[in-house]
């Protein structure tokens, strides 16, 4: 279970005239994700979205607020720097009764994240990207328990056949399609076979075509680890409001930012599989713009 307990996020950043300001890209967001669900992060861009996630997987922390999975605090990294090292402890310095805990014992999370641009590397061929996450994975494992070689091997191409990519396994990145690199991304991601996937805008690149067969694609394998009794929880951000309704459990609508709220939680009880065009996806799909075009002139009469 992912448990988001009021988080807020304040950057400060520097105005046109030299002037420190601050901006509020999340505000006091609270949100409960049970395990195996899909949700959606949807809002107009600017609203937080992204840093929410971030925040999520411990790329950033929050200025207020904590993350948990599983019961476990989710940390950001730790500092490279003395003076960031010195503002860390003071940060974290009331979380437990053994402060070093924070330091020592730092819990591993079973998160894996997909961007929207193609966050594989170019150098590297399609089985060898798959295999550099997966040999990630097997440096925490000890002794008998950590996969061999050839094991890895085929657990990558496993995961590339699964994800469509049957063939391209020596390609290189720049030798694939875009809906391709992103298949490539979502091979990794599963190789290590996560209990969290988190994506921000993980189509929002790919032709409309790709896209749709990616998002069938995606429910198909998390339909297979569903089935296969590891169910695996997606967050995804999204801006497309057909996408967020058609893939989720759930979706969260955010308020325009800065400053991002939980404006509204959507269920979306459709049972799977589901037709794009059913009159139960297109309702709600219709409701959450209503929303969305509601929040639009709000902002446009406050513009006059
Ligand atoms: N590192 C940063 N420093 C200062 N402001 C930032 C930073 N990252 C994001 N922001 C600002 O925070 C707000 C939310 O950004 P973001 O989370 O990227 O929104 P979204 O993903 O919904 O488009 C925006 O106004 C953005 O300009
Ligand atoms: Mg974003």
């Amino acid at each position: 279970m992912i448990e988001a307990r009021g988080i807020s996020k304040f950057y400060s950043v520097v105005n046109e005239k030299g002037l420190a300001e601050g901006l509020t890209a999340v505000l006091n967001v609270s949100l409960t994700i049970a395990d195996g669900r899909i949700v959606s992060l949807l809002g107009p861009s600017g609203c937080g979205k992204s840093t929410f996630l971030e925040i999520l997987a411990g790329l950033q922390a929050p200025t207020d607020g904590q993350i948990r999975i599983d019961g476990e605090l989710v940390l950001e990294p730790l500092p490279s720097t003395r003076k960031e090292m010195e503002e860390y402890k003071r940060r974290y310095r009331f979380i437990s009764p053994l402060a070093n805990g924070v330091f020592t014992d730092r819990p591993k999370h079973d998160i894996a994240m997909i961007f929207q641009d193609y966050a594989v590397f170019p150098w590297m061929t399609a089985i060898q990207n798959v295999i550099f996450a997966l040999n990630i994975r097997a440096a925490d494992k000890k002794g008998s328990e950590r996969p061999g070689r050839s094991e890895i091997r085929d657990k990558a191409r496993f995961y590339l056949n699964k994800a469509g990519l049957s063939g391209m396994e020596n390609k290189y990145p720049s030798q694939l399609s875009g809906g391709m690199r992103q298949r490539l991304a979502l091979a990794r991601a599963l190789s290590v076979e996560p209990g969290i996937i988190l994506m921000d805008e993980p189509f929002a690149a790919v032709d409309a075509l790709q896209r749709e067969k990616l998002q069938d694609d995606l429910l198909r394998l998390w339909g297979d680890a569903k089935a296969g009794g590891s169910p695996i929880t997606i967050v995804m951000v999204s801006h497309d409001v057909q996408e967020a309704v058609f893939l989720s459990d759930e979706v969260v609508v955010f308020s325009p930012g800065p400053g991002g709220t939980i404006r509204n939680r959507i269920p979306v009880d459709a049972p799977r599989p589901r037709a794009r065009t059913s009159p139960a996806i297109v309702d709600i799909q219709e409701r959450i713009l209503a929303i969305l075009q509601y929040d639009i002139n709000q902002e446009s009469m406050c513009a006059i």
